[in-house]
Formats: C-alpha cells, sequence, structure tokens
C-alpha cells in the first residue's frame, strides 16, 4: 500500500526554476504519466520523488509519511532509466539478482525470485548473456525486471521505451502496463510521447516550464483540455489552432474566419465567450467531416476547400485543407478524396470544438 502525495515540490538549479510548485495526490496502485515537452522538468520532478535529487521547497510524503529527506536507498521505490544502466560485466540473472543480493537473501530466494521474474518477462533462456549480447528491447526487460524483482512500493520509469523501435515500444508498453496491472504497484512514468500518455496512463498530469498545465484521465485532457497548449501537446494528428473573431447578432453568434467565412456557434456555447470579441478556435481532425461523404450533395455545409493533401494511415485518411487561409486537418474515409480536389464541403463539429482565450489560452468553457 503506497500512495504518494506531493505538495508544493519545487526545484532551482540557480537562477532556473526547474520545477514549480507541484501538487499531486497519487492513489495507491495508480498508474500516473509525467508528459511535457524537453526540458519541463519531468525527470527532475522523478528524481526528486526518487531522492536522487534535493527538493528546493515543498514536501513529498509516502502513505501521509514525510520522506522529503530520506536517503534514496530507503525510499523503497524503483526506478527504470532510458539507458537501462545494467552493470555489463554482470550476466542477466546476476543483474536481476544483485538488489536482493545486496540485501543478503539465501543464495536459494534470489535464485528463486530470478527465475519467476525471467519467467515473467520472458528472459529464461538468456539468463547466463552478458548485457552486450542482448538486443535493446531485452536489455529493457532486464532494467524492468531488476526492478520488479525488488517488489517496491513505488515504480518510477523515466523514458524506459525511448530508445527501443516505434513496434517493440507498443509491444511494451502494452507489457508494462499488464504487469503493473497484475501487481497494483503505484507507478510514475516520465515520458515526453502524449500516445504513451495517452495509452498507459490512469491520470495525465501535463507540464510546461516546470508548472502543471493539467491533471487528468486521459479522457478528459483530450476531450477538455484546460488550455491551448494542453490541446495542442495531447493528440495525434495535432489539434490545429485558427484565430476568429466574433460577430454576434442579437442571441446568436458565428465564428469568423479569414476574410469572412463564418460558422454558426450553438447557443449553449455562447455563455463562456462574453467577454472576448475573438478566439482561438481548436479544431481536432475528428470534428471536421467531409458532407458529401455523411450526408450526399446539396446538404448543409461550413465551408468549401480544396484538397491540398492526404495522409492514408489505413483505417482511416487525414486531409490537409484550408479554412480562413489556414491549413487544419479533417478525417475521412480512405479514398474519399484526392489532392487537387476542388471545393469539397466540410462541416465543423461545433459542439465539440475547443474555444480559447486569443491571449491567455484557457479553455473557454
Ligand atoms: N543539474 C542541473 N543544473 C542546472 N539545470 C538543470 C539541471 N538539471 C536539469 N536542469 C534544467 O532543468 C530543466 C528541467 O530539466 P529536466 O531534465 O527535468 O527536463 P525533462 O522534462 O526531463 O526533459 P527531457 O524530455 O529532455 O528529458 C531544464 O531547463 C534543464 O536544463
Ligand atoms: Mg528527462
Amino acid at each position: 500500500m503506497a500512495g504518494l502525495t506531493l505538495r508544493s515540490v519545487q526545484k532551482r538549479f540557480g537562477t532556473v526554476e526547474a520545477v514549480k510548485a507541484v501538487d499531486l495526490e497519487v492513489a495507491d496502485g495508480e498508474f500516473i504519466v509525467l508528459v511535457g515537452p524537453s526540458g519541463c522538468g519531468k525527470s527532475t520532478l522523478l528524481r526528486m520523488i526518487a531522492g536522487l535529487e534535493e527538493i528546493s521547497g515543498g514536501e513529498i510524503l509516502l502513505d501521509g509519511r514525510d520522506i522529503s529527506a530520506v536517503a534514496p536507498r530507503d525510499r523503497d521505490m524503483a526506478m527504470v532509466f532510458q539507458d537501462y544502466a545494467l552493470y555489463p560485466h554482470m550476466t542477466v540473472a546476476e543483474n536481476l539478482g544483485f538488489a536482493l543480493k545486496m540485501r543478503d537473501l539465501p543464495a536459494g530466494d534470489i535464485a528463486q525470485s530470478v527465475a519467476d521474474v525471467a519467467k515473467m518477462l520472458e528472459l529464461d533462456a538468456l539468463l547466463e548473456r552478458k548485457p552486450k549480447a542482448l538486443s535493446g528491447g531485452q536489455r529493457q526487460r532486464v532494467a524492468l525486471g531488476r526492478a520488479l524483482i525488488r517488489e517496491p512500493e513505488v515504480f518510477l520509469f523515466d523514458e524506459p521505451l525511448s530508445n527501443l523501435d516505434a513496434k517493440l515500444r507498443v509491444g511494451m508498453r502494452m507489457e508494462i502496463r499488464k504487469l503493473q496491472m497484475a501487481l497494483r504497484t503505484t507507478s510514475i512514468y516520465v515520458t515526453h510521447d502524449q500516445i504513451e500518455a495517452m495509452t498507459m496512463a490512469d491520470r495525465i498530469v501535463v507540464l510546461k516550464l516546470g508548472e502543471v498545465q493539467q491533471i487528468g484521465t486521459p479522457m478528459d485532457i483530450y476531450e477538455r483540455p484546460a488550455n491551448s497548449f494542453v490541446g495542442t501537446f495531447i493528440g495525434s494528428p495535432p489539434m490545429s489552432l485558427l484565430p476568429a473573431e466574433l460577430r454576434r447578432e442579437g442571441d446568436e453568434a458565428w465564428l469568423v474566419f479569414g476574410k469572412g467565412q463564418e460558422v454558426k456557434l450553438p447557443a449553449a456555447r455562447m455563455k463562456a465567450l462574453e467577454s472576448v470579441d475573438r478566439v482561438e478556435v481548436g479544431l481536432r481532425s475528428e470534428h471536421v467531416s467531409l458532407v458529401s461523404q455523411r450526408r450526399g450533395a446539396g446538404s448543409a455545409f461550413d465551408f468549401s476547400s480544396d484538397i491540398v493533401l492526404v495522409e492514408d494511415h489505413g483505417a482511416d485518411s487525414i486531409a490537409v485543407v484550408l479554412l480562413g487561409g489556414r491549413e487544419i486537418m479533417a478525417r475521412v474515409k480512405p479514398g474519399a478524396v484526392h489532392v487537387g480536389d476542388k471545393e469539397c464541403r466540410f462541416q465543423l463539429d461545433v459542439d465539440r470544438i475547443h474555444l480559447f482565450h486569443p491571449t491567455t489560452g484557457a479553455a473557454l468553457v
């Protein structure tokens, strides 16, 4: 049982504020992903939790106990690093068993634990090899095994998959998640890859320049981004952002894109727009649909555009089209449109598009 609490945790390196007053409550057994662009403070925050980096302010509690000053080895946390950090002169079996040997456990117990973990991670056949005779994926499994064998209260992962090729990464992220769900060990996982964050997390913490932007479940963050940074950082293909003026007439309002392409807003969205006369509109590809694909020619549409580019993704395609002179992306059926097609009709899902404050970027909801 291990819940983790961060209270106003800060880190300064000289004048650099790497982490600014982070508050986070991690439930026992929860899988939290810290995500954000390079340099946003993810590793620093994780290393403070591990005790590898001193905190400049705030406190860290494990099950309600302040561990801010506890040495790393006494925190009962196991960390997995991006570069695996295996002992090159030891075999896989010795690497796996090392932490238990340091605890002076009987050789028989160590051998049993090594065998169990090796089986779990399909390393049985590799136990006598040295790390240099392993593939990247196998090394990463050994690194994971070294953390698992310690049966810690908390797992800490710092970009453990970023040295693997794309296919292996997808396989390993599922393996890690399955293992974690079976063991129910509280986990904090750092990545700059928003797809890893979306697919693995119980809850995501989005960081930017050392500051928490939003904390929520993957679907919360995807569907209700707190600001335009979160909106554009999470999601693939990325959300398009484009400026629009608001034109009001009585109780009604229209978004005006570029030189006069207008889209009517539903009444339910008006309340949040009282204080602004222009907005930043966030469009995900699934908010933009081809009208003829759904309803046949002649039905209502919001704008028409030539097709700038089509990317086939197999199950669906992404078409790059123009709205108000800006490129946006539309999700279409494969083969529905082709590069160079003229005047294709599109509709926006105005109930679901995102509206952000034109200067602060905060979501207008
Ligand atoms: N020892 C240090 N001394 C000075 N500045 C540091 C030190 N360690 C990190 N920083 C700075 O703190 C900020 C956060 O770094 P951190 O390594 O936590 O980022 P990150 O989010 O893990 O990035 P990446 O995705 O590139 O690994 C950066 O601006 C970095 O330059
Ligand atoms: Mg890092």
